[in-house]
């Protein structure tokens, strides 16, 4: 090979060994918090006496300017900084000179590093769960205007039970508050500043990190330094968190795709979160629910590849950790914009009452009432209750009627051992009764779901 040709060869080589080896093109998302971090460790090494006030006031001023050329945009990232803590550091250089070279005293990449995607994780999680919060205020508000709407309750798919649809809005307020109270817990845990930790192994340097710490916002510097700049476990949680929460966004969208079916009709979408189909003009695709229950593959993909990452690293720093930020932005920009929208099109869906009450004519959702009713009322044993009702159900069938719609003379004509039985019975038999009757604590009578709400309500008073 000729000279000139290896000496391309050599530099393509250098060009993809850089590019392979930047993080500068994703991480750059973490510059407000790089930049935070920063100012908060040089006005805590100015405190220490380790830089000067004037050093410090340059380089502060220094990295409100690196920030705004970057939100105007005319900052230029460049593979050759290799990531956002040099890029910002070079720039800072290049305007403040001297003071900029001193910024890195008594801290490494790897604490900054750690340092700025905890600020960003922090952040976001106090972002979601304000989204959740405002969720589950929305579910809350439906919920309350059908507290005497049917639905029926169904198990394995097959109606089951008569519910009232504010119970079932109400079983998912339960799941995202479950969410809710994830991210506040994982962000009580994870409130802890590696800032200071340097390498690995603390510095020489006469540092406070409860200084810094405390600038910050966290609760405390975190309480070893080998731990903190190689645990990841701060981003793992969030994206556990978003996994499981989007694991709810997916299952009430796939209801949402059910019950806005031709078949079941329970609900209409705002022609805002439905498409037409390119070649069927009669069709009205609820696109949007299932873009919403597609999107959570991504965010457990996210989760286990993290994992993955994670397993097996000797301590402390590897690179390897450098391949753990982009699933997360990406989790965190999916779960933002799935909340947005899921809270958007619950507010805005039409309840067909009418088409859910009669679909729970459908399919004898009393007829558990009914031997219920003989167990209590009759003294009689479950199973023998059981065989009747099963001859109740087959007469119901054989005159086209539910169960809820037999007259008594039908209902004692079903079996003889119901030939006198009390006219009392059809009252069991009827759907809203039933609804009613499932007064225990939690259930789903108007009464138990009119308390549910009220505690929901007071949650969200108290809640921030
Ligand atoms: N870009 C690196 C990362 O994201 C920053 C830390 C680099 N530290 C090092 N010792 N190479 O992890």
């Amino acid at each position: 090979m000729s000279n000139k040709s290896n000496q391309i060869l050599k530099n393509t080589n250098a060009q993809i060994l850089d590019e392979f080896n930047a993080s500068i093109m994703f991480d750059k998302e973490l510059y407000a918090q790089d930049i935070k971090g920063s100012i908060a460790h040089s006005q805590m090494l100015c405190e220490q006496g380790i830089l000067t006030k004037e050093e410090q006031e340059a380089i502060e001023k220094g990295l409100l300017q690196v920030k705004d050329e970057i939100e105007s945009g005319e900052f230029k990232f460049s593979l050759a900084f290799e990531d956002i803590h040099m890029a910002v550091e070079s720039r800072l250089t290049e305007i403040v000179g001297e003071p900029g070279k001193k910024l890195h005293t008594a801290r490494s990449r790897n604490d900054q590093v750690a340092t700025d995607f905890r600020l960003y994780v922090q952040e976001k999680t106090l972002s979601i769960k304000k989204q959740l919060k405002e969720l589950i205020s929305t579910f809350i508000t439906v919920a309350n205007k059908h507290t005497t709407t049917l639905i029926p309750g169904m198990t394995h798919l097959q109606h089951a039970q008569p519910l009232n649809f504010g119970f079932h809005m109400l079983a998912y307020a339960n799941m995202f508050k479950r969410d809710f109270e994830r991210f506040e817990s994982s962000y009580k845990r994870n409130n802890f500043s590696p800032l200071g930790s340097a390498a690995l192994a603390g510095t020489p340097h006469n540092i406070n990190r409860f200084s810094s710490s405390e600038k910050l916002g966290f609760e405390a510097p975190s309480s070893n330094t080998m731990d903190s700049v190689s645990d990841r476990d701060f981003a793992l949680e969030i994206l556990f968190n978003i996994s499981t929460c989007m694991m709810h966004v997916s299952r009430i969208s796939e209801e949402l795709v059910t019950w806005s079916s031709y078949e079941f009709q329970f609900v209409k979408m705002s022609d805002e979160y439905a498409t037409t189909s390119s070649i069927m003009p009669q069709k009205k695709n609820p696109d949007v629910p299932e873009l919403l229950r597609g999107k959570t593959g991504r965010v457990y993909g996210n989760l286990i590849s993290l994992l993955t990452v994670m397993k097996g690293l000797p301590l402390a720093y590897n690179k390897d950790t450098q391949e753990d930020k982009e699933g997360v932005f990406d989790s965190v920009k999916t779960v933002e914009i799935s909340l947005k929208i899921l809270n958007e099109v619950i507010k805005t869906m039409i309840v067909n009452v009418d088409k859910m009450e009669s679909a729970c004519k459908i399919g004898h959702l009393t007829a558990t009432d009914l031997a219920d009713f003989l167990v209590q009322k009759q003294n009689m044993p479950f199973r023998t209750a059981y065989y009747i009702t099963k001859d109740v159900v087959a007469c119901a069938n054989s005159l086209n009627k539910d169960i809820s719609e037999l007259t008594l003379d039908e209902i004692r004509g079903a079996n003889s051992e119901l030939k006198d039985i009390s006219e009392e019975i059809t009252m069991y038999l009827d759907l809203r009764n039933s609804m009613n009757s499932r007064n225990s604590f939690g259930g789903t009578s108007t009464i138990q779901t009119v308390e549910q709400i009220k505690a929901f309500e007071n949650w969200l008073e108290k809640i921030n």
